[in-house]
């Protein structure tokens, strides 16, 4: 039996969640490359193999190698890397073409040798690749409504990371994830500074605020205090 809540292990970020995910539904992480999105997620997957969950983690950005020196470095996965189901995929849309529900799931099952039903929390980094792939809106938004579907069939909690654009709007994940956390680098007075705020949450007030945060070898640690936009820029305040 599975916590209640998927937590991430981060404490701030699970308190500003109401303590963790939702079980069986779809959640995202949003950014643009290198804020931080697999190392948050990596988090999440770790956190699940130390609370005894079944965990699969979809990688189409990383081969084995670069993912186990990289990811496999980090404190947090101490322990936990050689228990996750890493699956490196190698998108071929022809694969899943003509794009129909039954398709679709006989494809990704295969991904788990049928064993979806076993998965607890599943983590798809990047649904991004997937979008390039199809290079056709209808296609891909087609894709994640079957890839969310089979998650709430099969009792699957997921984190989909997907990349934000430089400029203008979000893919189309975030309609259809219950959970959407936003990573970015805010323009501050003196510079640059890493920050994440939560966009949406069902079942959940939640803070609005854009909370700092680093990386370090231990993974995205959350600072204290927040930004707030005054202006055309971000400026901090304490507590
Ligand atoms: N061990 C580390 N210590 C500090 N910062 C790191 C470390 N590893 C990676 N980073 C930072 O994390 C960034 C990449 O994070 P990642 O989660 O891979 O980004 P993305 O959002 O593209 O998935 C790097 O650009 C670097 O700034
Ligand atoms: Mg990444």
């Amino acid at each position: 039996m599975c916590p209640a809540l998927a937590k991430f292990g981060i404490d701030k970020l699970d308190d500003m969640l109401g303590g963790g995910l939702d079980r069986d539904t779809v959640n995202l992480v949003v950014g643009r490359n290198g804020v931080g999105k697999t190392i948050l997620a990596s988090q999440w997957a770790a956190e699940g193999v130390r609370e005894g969950e079944n965990v699969a983690y979809i990688l189409t950005t990383m081969s084995e190698n670069s993912c186990k020196s990289y990811l496999g470095n980090f404190s947090f996965m101490k322990d936990c890397y050689d228990k996750i189901d890493w699956i490196f995929l190698d998108i071929d849309v022809r694969d899943l073409l003509p794009l129909t529900k039954e398709n679709f799931n006989r494809v990704f099952s295969s991904l788990f040798r049928g064993k979806l039903d076993d998965v607890d929390r599943l983590v798809f980094d990047s649904v991004t690749s997937v979008e390039k792939a199809f290079a056709d809106p209808v296609l891909y938004r087609r894709a994640l409504k079957f890839f969310s579907d089979l998650c709430y069939d099969s009792d699957v909690t997921a984190l989909i990371v997907e990349e934000a654009p430089l400029y203008g709007e979000f893919g189309e994940a975030k309609a259809l994830s219950e959970c959407v956390i936003h990573l970015d680098i805010l323009r501050v007075p003196n510079g640059y500074a890493r920050a994440m705020r939560l966009i949406k949450k069902y079942r959940t007030g939640h803070p609005l605020d854009w909370i700092p945060y680093e990386i370090t070898d231990d993974g995205i640690v959350l600072k204290e205090g927040r930004y707030v936009r005054v202006s055309y820029e971000f400026h901090y305040e304490s507590g």
